[in-house]
């Protein structure tokens, strides 16, 4: 199976955990944008959408499914979303596609987290994809100096076929630090959080996935945590 076909089958598995009549929480990515569009074939059963970025706001619109504003929110059922790396803890890396900080707060406010991501995601230990940090452009030497400190080599985020720097929904930059072993992910992503600065790290460890469906070459491996 090919990288898209292992998506598309962890995308249709997660449509068994959304909860009719209520609202889901959608990430961003292209293994999210291949959940979109299976959820698209099931809108009549849900009431809606929070989106956790513009591009997937876009699309499930595009869809006809209603998007709501997390202010007018009480509650979220399930957030089902990609990863760029999981351990078999529940750990994540996330913010390869930017959207980071939307989605570690829509993540929050969901009962469950249900990550969905080809077999090549999952590693023992976080850190070989650069970490990605969302920071305001103002705070961006600073925070990168406190990074260095910890450890990493970090590099800012530049805007396809640019030299400028990649701005997010948020107005905030990204800093992808590479160069990491983390072996503690809980305690560096309650550290990066306390950097003056930084709006929010792609460590999702203190809320991590409660369920992880990896696609594998014969099928589709459920991870709980
Ligand atoms: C976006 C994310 C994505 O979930 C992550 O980058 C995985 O993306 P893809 O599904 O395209 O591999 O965190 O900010």
């Amino acid at each position: 199976m090919t990288q898209d076909e292992l998506k598309q089958a962890v995308a249709a598995a997660a449509i068994a955990y959304v909860v009719d009549g209520e609202i889901i929480g959608v990430g961003t990515g292209s293994t999210a944008n291949f959940f979109i569009d299976e959820l698209a074939r099931i809108k009549h059963r849900i009431k809606g959408a929070v989106a956790s970025s513009e591009a997937t706001a876009a699309r499930l619109r595009g869809h006809g499914i209603t998007v709501f504003d997390l202010n007018d929110v009480a509650a979220i059922a399930v957030y089902v979303d990609g990863a760029d790396e999981i351990t078999p803890a529940g750990a994540m890396i996330k913010g390869g596609g930017a959207a980071l900080t939307r989605e570690k707060i829509v993540a929050s406010v969901a009962a469950r987290f249900v990550c969905i991501a080809d077999g090549s995601k999952l590693v023992d230990t976080l850190g070989r994809f650069p970490l990605p940090v969302e920071v305001l452009p103002m705070a961006r030497a600073a925070v990168m100096r406190k990074l260095t400190a910890l450890g990493g080599q970090p590099k800012l985020r530049l805007k396809a076929g640019s030299d400028a720097g990649f701005i997010t929904d948020n107005g905030g930059e990204i800093i992808d630090v590479a160069g990491l072993s983390i072996s503690d992910p809980v305690a560096l992503e309650r550290e990066i959080n306390q950097i003056p600065g930084v709006i929010a790290v792609g460590l999702f460890a203190l809320r991590g996935a409660d369920v992880c469906l990896l696609g594998e070459g014969d099928g589709v491996r459920t991870l709980t945590f």
